[in-house]
C-alpha cells in the first residue's frame, strides 16, 4: 500500500477528476482514496479511464473506498461496492473500509425529516441509527473479498474495544484501519495496538483538516512549533506533519486540489525529523477532533 494517497474528501465536483488525474501522471501518487459518501467517485471514475488509457495499468493504482452508514445491512453490502466499483471504473477495489462503525438507517420516504443526504433525521435533528450490529456488516463485507471484488477489507474509525471485539471473529482480518490522526490527536496507543495486531493504520485529516475546521478550532498549519520545525528544514508545516505521520509508520492520505500542493504533499522523502522535532509534535497532542460524528448523530462515539 503506497503510504501517501490522495485524499478525496471536500474534493469538489468539477474539479476532483483532473486532480486524481493530475496526481497520477503528473506527481507520482499510486494511491487514491475515495468513499461513497463523498458524493465525486462518478468524477473520479471518469478521470481514471482517462489516466488507464495513458498506459498506466489499473494494478499501479491502490484504490480505496468505503461503505457509508446507510449500507450496512448484510444484503445491501455487495450491492453498495458494486455500485462503487461501476462509478469507479474498476474491475476491483484494494481496499473497502467500513467508514463507520454505527448503522444509519435507510431513508424512508415517509420520514418527515431528512437531511442533505434523504436521510431520516429525529426531532432533535440527529441522523437515524439502525440496529446492525458491526457483525453482520464485517461478515458480509468478508464476502466481497471471496467474490473476488475486493483485495482486502478495513475499518475506518475504530476504537481499541470496537477493533478487540471483531478480532474475535473476523474470518478476513481487518488490514487498516483508518482513523483522525494529526499532531493535535495523536492517538499514539491506538496506532500502536493497530499496529502491533498487524493492521495498517491511515491517518485521515493529517494536515488537521483546514478546509474542514471550523473558525474557533486551532489551526493546526500555523501552530509556531511546527511551523518553526518547517523553517528548520525548508519545508512547510503541511510537509512536517506528514513527515512526521509516515515516521510514525502511518499511511497518509492529504487531500488538495491545488497542483503546487499535490506535488509538496508527496515530496517528503528528502528529510527526516531529529528525535527533538519529534519530542516537540508529541508535545502538540490536545486530543482534538475535527472529525465528531456527536454532531449528527447525538451519538458520543468516541467517550
Ligand atoms: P486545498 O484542497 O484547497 O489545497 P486534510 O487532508 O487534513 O483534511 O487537509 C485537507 C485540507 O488542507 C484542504 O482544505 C486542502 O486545501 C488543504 N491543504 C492540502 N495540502 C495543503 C498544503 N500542502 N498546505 C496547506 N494546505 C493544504
Amino acid at each position: 500500500m503506497p503510504v501517501v494517497g490522495l485524499g478525496t474528501w471536500k474534493a469538489p465536483p468539477g474539479m476532483v477528476g483532473q486532480t486524481v488525474e493530475q496526481a497520477l501522471l503528473s506527481y507520482g501518487y499510486r494511491h487514491v482514496d475515495c468513499a461513497m459518501v463523498y458524493g465525486n467517485e462518478k468524477e473520479i471514475g471518469l478521470a481514471l479511464q482517462r489516466v488507464w488509457s495513458t498506459g498506466l495499468n489499473r494494478e499501479e493504482v491502490f484504490i480505496t473506498s468505503k461503505l457509508w452508514n446507510a449500507g450496512h445491512e448484510p444484503h445491501q453490502v455487495q450491492a453498495a461496492c458494486e455500485q462503487t466499483m461501476r462509478d469507479l471504473n474498476v474491475p476491483y477495489l484494494d481496499l473497502y473500509l467500513m467508514h463507520w462503525g454505527l448503522a444509519e438507517r435507510l431513508s424512508q420516504s415517509s420520514e418527515p425529516r431528512r437531511n442533505w443526504r434523504g436521510q431520516g433525521l429525529d426531532k432533535h435533528g440527529m441522523v437515524l441509527t439502525a440496529p446492525v450490529s458491526i457483525r453482520e456488516t464485517w461478515e458480509a463485507m468478508e464476502g466481497l473479498v471471496r467474490a473476488g471484488l475486493v483485495k482486502a477489507i478495513g475499518v475506518a474509525n475504530f476504537t481499541t474495544m470496537m477493533l478487540m471485539d471483531l478480532l474475535t471473529y473476523a474470518r478476513v482480518s481487518p488490514s487498516v484501519n483508518q482513523i483522525e490522526l494529526h499532531p493535535y490527536n495523536q492517538q499514539t496507543r491506538l496506532v500502536e495496538f493497530c499496529q502491533k495486531q498487524g493492521i495498517a493504520v491511515t491517518a485521515y485529516s493529517p494536515l488537521g483538516s483546514p478546509g474542514n475546521a471550523k473558525p474557533q478550532e486551532p489551526n493546526l498549519l500555523s501552530d509556531p512549533t511546527l511551523t518553526s520545525i518547517a523553517r528548520e528544514h525548508n519545508k512547510t508545516p503541511a510537509q512536517i506533519c506528514l513527515r512526521w505521520a509516515l515516521e510514525r509508520s502511518t499511511i497518509v492520505i492529504p487531500k488538495s486540489t491545488h497542483s503546487e500542493r499535490l506535488r509538496e504533499n508527496i515530496d517528503l522523502f528528502s528529510f527526516s525529523l531529529t528525535p527533538k522535532n519529534k519530542e516537540a509534535l508529541a508535545s502538540l497532542e490536545q486530543r482534538h477532533r475535527y472529525v465528531d460524528p456527536f454532531e449528527w448523530w447525538g451519538v458520543p462515539y468516541f467517550d
